[in-house]
C-alpha cells in the first residue's frame, strides 16, 4: 500500500480516479476487520450521505493494539517526554499499551459506559491521555477530547452539545515554567452540565482538587482493582469513533464526527504514504492531541501502523528555544511533523540553539496547520533538515480525518510553500464565485472535493443540517473546504488561506463571530468586529474594533479586562493582540459590516481601501484609520 516511486503516485493516482471503489478495497484489505464489509461505498453529497465499507465489523483498537502483539509486544509504542527535560522519559511498549488501555476501558465499564455514550477528555499531553482515547474507543464509547487551553465555559458548551455522561481530567498540567489547574476548570464546567455522572482524575502535578463524593474518582485508584484485559466491542465500520469541536465562520462550535472505519483506514495510508513510514522509525508529531493532528498523527495513524509515536508534554521554547532539538537527539527521532508557527518562533530565537544538536537522525519533516512561507520553509530545509530532508507541506483539515493534498516525503516533487498533490482517492477542484469549476493551470480559486475520501466528516454532532449548510450547500454537489488556493503551471496546488470569516491563529482555526460574541459580552461593550493581520509568528493576530458605550477612562485596562473576558469565554488562545475603540463600524446600508475595509486597515495598508461609496456613514472610516494601531 506505500508508493515508492513518482511513476507509482500517478498510477495509483489515476487508479483511484478511475475505480476509487476498487482502489479503496485494495487498502482497506490491509487491516483487521470481523466480518468484511458488504459495500465499499454509498454516497451523495446533497443530503449529504457517506458511507464506507458498510457492514464491516472491526474495532480501531484492535487495529492498533492487539494485532501488534504477537510480534511487536516490547517494541515502543509511546515515547513520552515530560515537560520538564529532568524528569525522566517514559517508554510504553504495545504490550503495556495495551494492559494499560484495557485496564481503563474496564473502568469505563464499570461506571455504566457502553458503546455510543460519549466520554468528554480534558487533559493535557500525558500518555494517559492517548489511553483515554483508546480506551473509550476499545468499548465503543464516543470520544470527545477538548484542548487543556479551551476554558470552563468552552468545555461545557461542547459537553453539553455532545450529551457526555463522563468527564476524565487531571488534577492540573505542565505548560513549560507553569503549573495550570485542570479539575478546578473541569468543576466550574460541571456546575451547568446534567449529563455529567462521574469524573475520572489523575494525578499529573498534585495540586490540591475538591474530589465529590458520588461523583469524582481518582484514576490511580480505580485502575487498580480492574483486569488488564477487555474484549473489543464490535463496530460495524460506520458507527460512531469520536466527536472533534471546531469553528467555523458562524455561531458556536460545531461538532465534527467521524466514523471507525473510514477514517481508520485513511488516517493509517495516509501516515504510511505521506511521511513513507518504515518500521522502527520515530514519529515525532508536536501537535496536541485536542486537535485532530494528534487524533491522526500522535494517536490513530501512528498505532495503526505498529510505528513509535513521540508524544511531548511541554512547549517547544521551555526550558529553552532547543527543546524540540534536544528531544530530535534523546530519542533519534527521524520523523518530525510541526506547524509554521513553531518553526517561525524557534526561527526567531537564532541559530545558536540548533548549532549544537546534530539532528542527524532526521529522515523527513513534514507541516501542517497553516500556509508556510517561504522563509520559514527554507529555515527548516537548511537549518534543520541539513538540505537533505524532504519537506512535505500537508493540507488537511479536522472535517478530512487525515491529508488530503500534500507530496509524499522524497517520492513527489516539492516546491517551497506549495502542498503540491492530491493523495490518491483525492478529487480537488477550484470553483469561481459562482460554482463554475476553473480548468487547466496558472488558475485561483476556492477549493473544493467532488468526490468523497473514507476520512471524510459524517455529521454535525445532532445538527446534521448544519453539516450540509456548512458544507454540502455553497457549491451543490462539492464539499467546500473555505479555503483559497492556486494550481500552478505544473499542476501543484498552494493552500493561500481562508475565504471565510475563520481565522488562523498560530495554526489554531478562530471563528471570527465566536470571538465577537466574547467580546460582546464584556460589560460596556456595545458591538465589535474581528479581522486577521499578518503577524510574524502566529501568521495571523486577531484585531479588534470595538465601541463601546462610553471612552474607556482608562483604554489600557479596559483592552486588559476585555482580553480576560475572552480568555475566561473561550480559552487564552483567542485573545486579541490589538484592539482599537471605534465610535462606529463600516456598515452597508442593508447593516452589513464592510471586513475588507477593517481587513485593510488592520494590515496597515489604507491607500486604497476601495469603493467606499456604499457605506452608511463614511466618515467613521477616517476615524478608524486615523486611530489604527
Ligand atoms: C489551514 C488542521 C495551508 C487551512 C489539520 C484549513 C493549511 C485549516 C494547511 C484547517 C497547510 C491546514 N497549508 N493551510 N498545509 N494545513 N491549513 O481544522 O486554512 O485545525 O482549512 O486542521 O487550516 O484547520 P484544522
Amino acid at each position: 500500500m506505500k508508493i515508492s516511486s513518482y511513476e507509482e503516485y500517478k498510477e495509483v493516482y489515476q487508479k483511484s480516479v478511475d475505480d476509487p471503489e476498487g482502489f479503496w478495497a485494495e487498502v482497506g484489505q490491509e487491516f483487521q476487520w470481523r466480518k468484511p464489509w458488504k459495500r465499499v461505498l454509498d454516497w451523495n453529497f446533497d443530503e449529504p450521505n457517506v458511507k464506507w465499507f458498510e457492514g464491516g465489523k472491526m474495532n480501531i483498537t484492535e487495529n492498533a493494539l492487539d494485532r501488534h502483539l504477537e510480534e511487536n509486544a516490547n517494541k515502543p509504542a509511546i515515547i513520552w517526554e515530560p515537560n520538564d527535560p529532568s524528569d525522566e522519559a517514559v517508554t510504553l511498549t504495545y504490550q503495556v499499551l495495551y494492559d494499560r488501555v484495557c485496564s481503563l476501558a474496564n473502568v469505563l465499564k464499570k461506571y455504566g459506559i457502553k458503546k455510543g455514550d460519549r466520554v468528554c477528555i480534558y487533559l493535557p499531553m500525558v500518555p494517559e491521555l492517548a489511553i483515554a482515547v483508546l480506551a473509550c474507543a476499545r468499548i465503543g464509547a464516543i470520544h470527545s477530547v477538548v484542548f487543556g487551553g479551551f476554558s470552563a465555559k468552552s468545555i461545557s458548551d461542547r459537553i453539553n452539545d455532545a450529551g457526555c455522561k463522563m468527564v476524565i481530567t487531571s488534577d492540573g498540567a505542565y505548560r513549560g515554567p507553569k503549573v495550570i489547574p485542570m479539575k478546578e476548570t473541569v468543576d466550574h464546567a460541571l456546575e451547568s452540565c446534567p449529563s455529567v455522572e462521574r469524573v475520572l482524575v489523575l494525578t499529573r502535578t498534585r495540586t490540591p482538587v475538591a474530589m465529590l463524593k458520588g461523583r469524582d474518582l481518582w484514576w490511580e485508584d480505580e485502575v487498580k482493582y480492574v483486569e488488564a484485559k477487555c474484549p473489543a466491542e464490535e463496530m460495524d465500520s460506520e458507527d460512531v469513533l469520536f466527536i472533534l469541536y471546531t469553528s467555523g465562520s458562524t455561531g458556536k462550535p460545531k461538532g465534527v464526527v467521524h466514523t471507525c472505519g473510514g477514517y481508520m483506514v485513511y488516517a493509517t495510508y495516509t501516515f504510511q504514504n505521506v511521511f513513507q513510514y518504515e518500521p522502527g522509525e520515530v514519529h515525532f508529531c508536536t501537535a496536541d492531541i485536542g486537535w485532530i493532528t494528534g487524533h491522526s498523527y500522535i494517536v490513530y495513524g501512528p498505532l495503526c501502523s505498529g510505528a513509535t509515536s513521540l508524544m511531548f508534554e511541554g512547549v517547544p521554547t521551555y526550558p529553552d528555544a532547543g527543546r524540540l532539538w534536544d528531544i530530535v537527539d534523546k530519542h533519534k527521532v527521524n520523523i518530525l511533523y510541526t506547524a509554521p508557527t513553531a518553526i517561525r518562533s524557534l526561527m526567531s530565537f537564532g541559530l545558536q540553539y540548533v548549532k549544537d544538536h546534530s539532528l542527524s537522525s532526521l529522515k523527513k519533516l513534514g507541516s501542517v496547520g497553516e500556509p508556510i512561507n517561504e522563509e520559514a520553509w527554507h529555515w527548516f530545509k537548511e537549518n534543520i533538515g541539513k538540505g537533505s530532508c524532504p519537506i512535505v507541506d500537508t493540507w488537511w483539515q479536522t472535517e478530512n480525518g487525515g491529508i488530503l493534498i500534500s507530496g509524499l516525503a522524497g517520492i513527489t516533487p516539492e516546491k517551497a510553500t506549495y502542498a503540491t498533490l492530491p493523495l490518491p482517492g483525492v478529487q480537488p477542484v477550484l470553483v469561481d464565485e459562482n460554482g463554475n469549476e476553473l480548468e487547466g493551470t496558472g488558475v485561483s480559486g476556492n477549493l473544493c472535493i467532488k468526490f468523497p475520501w473514507p476520512g471524510i466528516i459524517r455529521t454535525t454532532y445532532g445538527d446534521h443540517e448544519r453539516c450540509k449548510q456548512t458544507y454540502f450547500s455553497t457549491y451543490p454537489g462539492k464539499y467546500f473546504t473555505g479555503d483559497g488556493c492556486l494550481r500552478d503551471e505544473n499542476g501543484f496546488y498552494r493552500i493561500t488561506g481562508r475565504v471565510d470569516d475563520v481565522l488562523n491563529v498560530s495554526g489554531h482555526r478562530i471563528g471570527t463571530a465566536e470571538v465577537e460574541n466574547a467580546i460582546n459580552m464584556h460589560l460596556g461593550v456595545v458591538e465589535s468586529a474581528i479581522v486577521g493581520f499578518p503577524h510574524d509568528i502566529k501568521g495571523q493576530g486577531i484585531y479588534a474594533f470595538i465601541i463601546t458605550e462610553r471612552k474607556p477612562a482608562e483604554p489600557e485596562m479596559m483592552r486588559k479586562d476585555i482580553s480576560a473576558t475572552v480568555a475566561q469565554i473561550i480559552g487564552p488562545i483567542a485573545k486579541p493582540d490589538k484592539i482599537q475603540f471605534v465610535s462606529g463600524l463600516p456598515k452597508t446600508r442593508s447593516g452589513k459590516i464592510m471586513r475588507r475595509i477593517l481587513r485593510k486597515i488592520a494590515e496597515g495598508d489604507v491607500s486604497n481601501l476601495g469603493d467606499t461609496s456604499t457605506l452608511l456613514d463614511p466618515s467613521v472610516v477616517d476615524e478608524i484609520k486615523a486611530g489604527a494601531i
